[in-house]
């Protein structure tokens, strides 16, 4: 089969092993268990969620691992066997403002999960990942959703993947303070393998959408520029009040709501800027329903001009893109991808190439030489697959 030790399956077995042993050396016991919530890659549908819009991420086979187990008294405990240092803080001390660094994701787990009525007890957690950090392919969600699947499960929360999306968004907006949409959070806990999530995140009703790439000779190829989100927070948050004018100017709830025409009539209202930022998030929108119509029928390499429209998009009405993404984009159709485009939030990070199997070693290969031809720092070139979302392991 196509898993060697080195593939999925066996990083996945090694991440276990490596998660575990952490556990036992940090707190002298066994772990309760092991559970896993993975990254994703967008395929369409590009700061649209917090516009009540639509979405078509996949989960991907890169994930957080947390080993968890309870302990009598009110502290939680975590330890990360890539970030920063260990935290032990008291339960009923978190809160919004209240933690730093990366322990925030957890510790933000653990007090939304409260405010969702769940009695979160004592607990030692820890984590381990293969997610690369910064590269927008939502290490920060798999690191939420992760956490937020063990703690529902060993405090027996009884709440579904839609509410512990929820619980983990909560997390990021209110004790991290990242003003995210749902998406990332909702397909690393509903992902499916072979497939890709059709999200309305207004009604947060989902469809999984077949993705059999295999079968039809292609592959997705993550292009991750090495470039850091810059500026991602301040200028995210400006993309949103900006969103958020233009809907109030319009008269909709959300720019959801708006039609093309609607924005292309307001534009002297709605000023050069905003008229922009509106147009991007109608567009993409549409783009999102005509790529599921493709992907229902089964046209998977007819999605090209969807990917290039809304990379355009991306860079210049909603402009978050990079110099170093639009490289990889350029360089990747160049060498003959079916399509390309920026994914996640932009201002770096990394973008995806769906790719003819034959051709993926070439698309490497010119992507990298345009990086160095440009100036820039090497990419890393790496192709996933569509994959499950947050699931007990052990
Ligand atoms: C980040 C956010 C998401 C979404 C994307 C842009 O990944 O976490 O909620 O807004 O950016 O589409």
């Amino acid at each position: 089969m196509s898993d060697r030790a080195g593939g999925p399956a066996g990083r996945a077995a090694g991440q276990v092993g490596r998660v575990v042993a952490g556990f036992r050396e940090r707190t002298g016991r066994d772990p309760d268990g092991v559970w896993a919530a993975p990254g994703r890659v967008n395929l369409i549908g590009e700061h649209t969620d917090y516009n009540d819009g639509f979405v078509l991420p996949a989960a991907i086979d890169r994930q957080v691992v947390a080993a968890a187990g309870r302990r009598d008294g009110g502290r939680l405990r975590v330890w990360s066997l890539q970030e920063g240092p260990p935290a032990d803080l008291e339960l009923a001390g978190i809160g919004p403002g209240r933690v730093e660094g990366w322990a925030a994701y957890p510790a933000g787990v653990a007090w939304a999960l409260g405010q969702a009525g769940v009695e979160v007890g004592g607990v030692d957690l820890v984590v381990d990942g293969d997610v690369p950090g910064g590269a927008g392919l939502s290490s920060s969600a798999a690191l939420e959703c992760a956490t937020a699947t063990a703690l529902a499960d060993l405090f027996e929360a009884g709440l579904d993947p839609v509410a512990l999306a929820g619980v983990a968004r909560r997390a990021e907006n209110e004790v991290v303070g990242v003003p995210s949409g749902v998406m990332d959070q909702m397909v690393s806990m509903l992902g499916r393998a072979g497939h890709a999530l059709f999200l309305d995140t207004r009604s947060l009703e989902t469809e999984q959408v077949p993705l059999p790439l295999e079968a039809v000779g292609l592959c997705l190829l993550v292009l991750d520029t090495r470039a850091g989100h810059r500026l991602v927070d301040g200028a995210y948050a400006d993309r949103r009040a900006a969103c958020e004018a233009a809907a109030a100017a319009l008269g909709v709830p959300a720019l959801r709501d708006a039609t093309l025409g609607r924005v292309e009539a307001a534009a002297s209202e709605l000023g050069e800027e905003r008229f922009r930022r509106a147009r991007h998030v109608v567009t993409e929108n549409a783009r999102v329903l005509a790529a599921v119509g493709l992907l229902r029928a089964g046209d998977l390499d007819r999605l090209g001009p969807l990917l290039a429209a809304s990379h355009a998009s991306l860079r210049d009405d909603y402009e978050v893109s990079s110099p170093e993404l639009d490289t990889a984009v350029e360089a990747a159709v160049a060498a003959g991808a079916v399509g390309a485009r920026m994914t996640g939030a932009g201002f770096g990070g990394s973008a995806i190439a769906l790719v003819g199997t034959d051709l993926a070693g070439r698309v490497g290969d010119r992507v990298r030489d345009a990086f160095a031809a440009a100036g820039f720092g090497p990419p890393a070139v790496e192709a996933v697959t569509a994959s499950d979302g947050a699931r007990r392991l052990v």
